[in-house]
């Protein structure tokens, strides 16, 4: 983990809300591992105060890509960069996801913004067949950049399956069950809470989860998600944010 002064190369605009940001990081473009997650300052200013956590979205030389969504203050003034801004970055957080294995097709589950850590995890996992699932509220919401073998899910029908990512992952599980497969899911933990459900004593299943976070590397003790066996609590910044899905307790 270090801090790096990193140099904005471009901000383009994905879709309404949607924004992917490239930094000139080298030093962070070689350390990175799918599913960690840096902590952004946004603003030179004092407010706000706090980093922002963002999951690397994609790495590609000395470039840094992140994939964010507007949700308040501090992502709006991301969303104002322009090229040549500095942004100070602290990073490589966190665990990461585990691709190594016996596991032949890789299945990806993103609701919303959390599909952002996938394209930097499909690029760590050649050789294995892929499969992205993708759901959003309706198709003006979808973010397919970076994705492989995409299916889409809407939960208003606009686009593809009608209904919510997880369903459609359900209606389609059975052409996988000669197939040894691994699950990565990423988004809003109430989708999480259900794909959880869905992978018990069924499915390796690996899962980014989300919390509010103040320090993210272990300090301040913000981050708590209860442990399964009743033992405690890990920390989500530290201990994940990649769990094995039945390492936790999804609230
Ligand atoms: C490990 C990790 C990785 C993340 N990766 C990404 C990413 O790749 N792209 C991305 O767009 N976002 C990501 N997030 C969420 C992102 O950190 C928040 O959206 C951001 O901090 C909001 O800051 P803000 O100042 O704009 O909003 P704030 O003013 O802090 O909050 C505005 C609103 O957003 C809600 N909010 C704040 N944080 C979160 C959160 N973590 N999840 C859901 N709602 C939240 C608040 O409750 C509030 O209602 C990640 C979060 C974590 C913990
Ligand atoms: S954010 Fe500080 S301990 Fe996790």
């Amino acid at each position: 983990m270090f801090t790096v002064l990193s140099t904005v190369e471009s901000l383009e605009r994905l879709n309404k809300n949607t924004f992917l940001l490239k930094v000139k990081a080298p030093q962070l473009a070689t350390a990175i591992k799918p599913g960690q997650f840096c902590n952004i300052k946004v603003s030179d200013a004092d407010y706000p105060l706090l980093r922002r956590p963002f999951s690397v979205c994609y790495t590609d030389g000395d470039t840094v890509y992140f994939m964010f969504d507007i949700q308040g203050e501090g992502t709006r003034i991301l969303a104002e960069k322009k090229t040549g801004d500095q942004l100070d970055i602290l990073g490589p957080l966190g665990n990461g996801f585990n691709t190594e294995g016996d596991f032949e097709v890789a299945v990806l589950i993103g609701g919303g913004i959390g599909v952002a850590p996938f394209p930097l995890l499909i690029k760590h996992l050649e050789g294995k067949e892929i499969l992205t699932f993708v759901g959003a509220r309706n198709s003006e919401q979808l973010i397919k950049w970076g994705m492989r073998n995409i299916l889409v899910a809407t939960d208003d029908g606009s686009e593809g399956f009608n209904g919510n990512v997880i369903a459609y992952f359900q209606s389609e599980a059975n052409k996988l069950e000669n197939k040894k497969i691994r699950i990565f899911g990423c988004g809003p933990n109430p989708m999480l809470k259900a794909l959880q459900k869905v992978a018990e004593k069924k499915y390796d299943c690996q899962l980014s989860i989300e919390s509010a976070m103040a320090c993210g590397f272990g300090i301040c003790q913000g981050c708590p998600v209860k442990k399964s066996d009743g033992m405690g609590y890990y920390l989500v910044c530290k201990d994940g944010p990649v769990f094995n899905s039945d390492q936790i307790v999804i609230e």
